[in-house]
């Protein structure tokens, strides 16, 4: 009999790529996905420990679970809870003897042992009559790649995610995501490309490569040597039927001139790029070990715009790191005003554990975090609104992706990544076609297909 999986993702997108394997895993096992965790055989959070909130949210559902795991075992049935991802590696013995109720903790470099330990945990079961694997923790970093171990990716919607980057060296003095994931490795260009292409065999019309520091991508080729990320890029534009390529998340000090060149010359590649900036203040950056200061920022932004000038920015920025000043604050607003950013996510710093920014004198009140917090967040909204305002009256080429909440109306996304809402039939689903914008909504686009220019786009 079919078991039921429920896997809920927190983080970032590399996050939901894992969740995606996890299911590829557990699917030979008999594990089917659920959308509800109710009478679940299995519970999986696949979490993330960038801030303190998103790490408290875990311990919160955990509280959750527990009434529904106590009420399946009354039913004489079992609900294994296992905690993934981030905070499972950066607190895995701390989860176990915090939280009783969770069976097995395991970190993004194990999953792919995750067959080998739900095996272990029902035959611990079978032996003992005890809860199901009660205290397997599995976070170390092992020596084989994990991607190796991984099956064919099944499910693919129109836009696929492909990790091809993972870990990161750069140790910025705020994040975890060094300790949580471990050091850079880039995947071998052919068994990205192999994956891209069933992607796209599968339905993909656009994939999503990602890495903590994507554009640190060096992977090695089969005939030897290595290429980067823009060299990647144009392999991948080679592979018929994928319309759309992207990226994320970069750093600026690793954007090199091939993969700027790859953005002036193959058109797959969407004129949209987040790239972190963090603060505008040259002695913030330092401290925060960014590797770049605001002016090469600002020049690598002006090298962008040159190559693809219609290239439109995202971003994401701390408010309140440790020893922020009022200045440093005005010079991350002068930056914003400077650039103007399509779409951009901003943050509190939040200390977090074993990271050296933690320790650092002069935190800031949350008081004054959050004012300055407000003031970044309403600048940003309005160039959003800017942004999005200036598309009216425009065609967009949208790839449809799904169907909307009305009847009658899909949505799918601008090359600028902004979701476009239009009446369309559903056939257009995985198509690109030209659409007259009218409207702006908070977060997204509206329009109606462009009949003249429809059907020479249409691909
Ligand atoms: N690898 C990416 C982003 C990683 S985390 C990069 O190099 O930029 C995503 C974002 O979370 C970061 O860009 C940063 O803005 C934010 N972030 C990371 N650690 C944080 C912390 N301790 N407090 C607040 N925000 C943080
Ligand atoms: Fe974290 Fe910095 Fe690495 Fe991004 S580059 S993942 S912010 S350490
Ligand atoms: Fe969070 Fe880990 Fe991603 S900490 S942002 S899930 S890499």
């Amino acid at each position: 009999m079919a078991k039921r999986l429920f896997i809920k993702t927190y983080g970032c997108q590399m996050n939901v790529y894992d969740s995606g394997r996890m299911a590829d895993l557990l699917a030979p096992l008999g594990y089917r996905l659920a959308d509800a965790a109710d009478d679940a055989d299995m519970v999986i959070l696949n979490t993330c420990h960038i801030r303190e909130k998103a790490a408290e949210k875990v311990y919160s559902e955990l509280g959750r679970l527990k009434p529904l795991k106590a009420a399946r075992a009354r039913r004489g049935g079992e609900m294994v809870i296992a905690v993934a991802g981030c905070v499972a590696q950066a607190e895995g013995a701390e989860i176990m003897r915090r939280a009783p109720v969770v069976d097995m903790v395991f970190g993004p470099q194990s999953y792919h042992r995750l067959p080998e330990m739900v095996a272990r945990a029902t035959r611990a079961v079978a032996k003992t009559g005890a809860g199901p694997g009660r205290g397997i923790l599995d976070i170390d970093f092992p020596a084989e790649a994990k991607f190796d171990h991984l099956p064919a990716p099944t499910a693919t919607g129109v836009s696929a995610f492909l990790t091809v980057q993972e870990g990161c060296d750069k140790f910025c003095t705020f994040c975890v995501v060094p300790y949580t994931r471990g050091a850079e490795y880039s995947r071998p260009a052919d068994a990205v490309i192999a994956e891209a292409r069933r992607l796209v065999e599968g339905g993909a019309r656009e994939v999503m490569l990602l890495g903590q520091n994507v554009n640190a991508y060096h992977g090695s080729l089969a005939e030897g040597g290595e290429i980067g990320l823009g060299a990647l890029v144009r392999r991948l534009a080679e592979i018929p039927g994928l319309a759309r390529i992207r990226y994320t998340t970069s750093h600026p000090a690793d954007v090199d001139e091939e993969l700027i060149a790859a953005h002036r010359d193959v058109p797959q590649l969407m004129p949209f790029l987040h790239l972190p900036v963090q603060s505008g203040s040259d002695r913030v950056l330092a401290a925060m070990n960014r590797r770049h200061d605001a002016d090469a920022y600002r020049r690598l932004i002006e090298r962008l715009r040159a190559a693809r000038p219609d290239m439109a920015f995202s971003s994401d920025f701390i408010v309140g790191f440790p020893g922020e000043s009022d200045a440093d604050f005005a010079a991350t607003l002068r930056l914003v005003r400077e650039i103007g950013f399509a779409q951009a996510f901003s943050f509190k710093y939040s200390p977090r554990p074993g990271t050296p920014a933690a320790a650092l004198e002069g935190q800031i009140a949350d008081e004054v975090k959050s004012e300055r917090l407000s003031e970044l967040q309403a600048l940003l909204a309005a160039q959003q609104r800017a942004f999005n305002a200036a598309c009216v009256g425009r065609s967009l080429p949208v790839l449809f992706e799904r169907a909307g909440r009305h009847a009658g109306q899909l949505v799918g996304r601008s090359p600028y990544l902004q979701a476009v809402h239009a009446a369309a039939e559903a056939d257009a689903i995985g198509t690109i076609r030209a659409v007259r914008i009218t409207g702006i909504a908070s977060n997204s686009l509206s329009g109606a297909l462009d009949g003249a220019s429809a059907a020479a786009s249409a691909s």
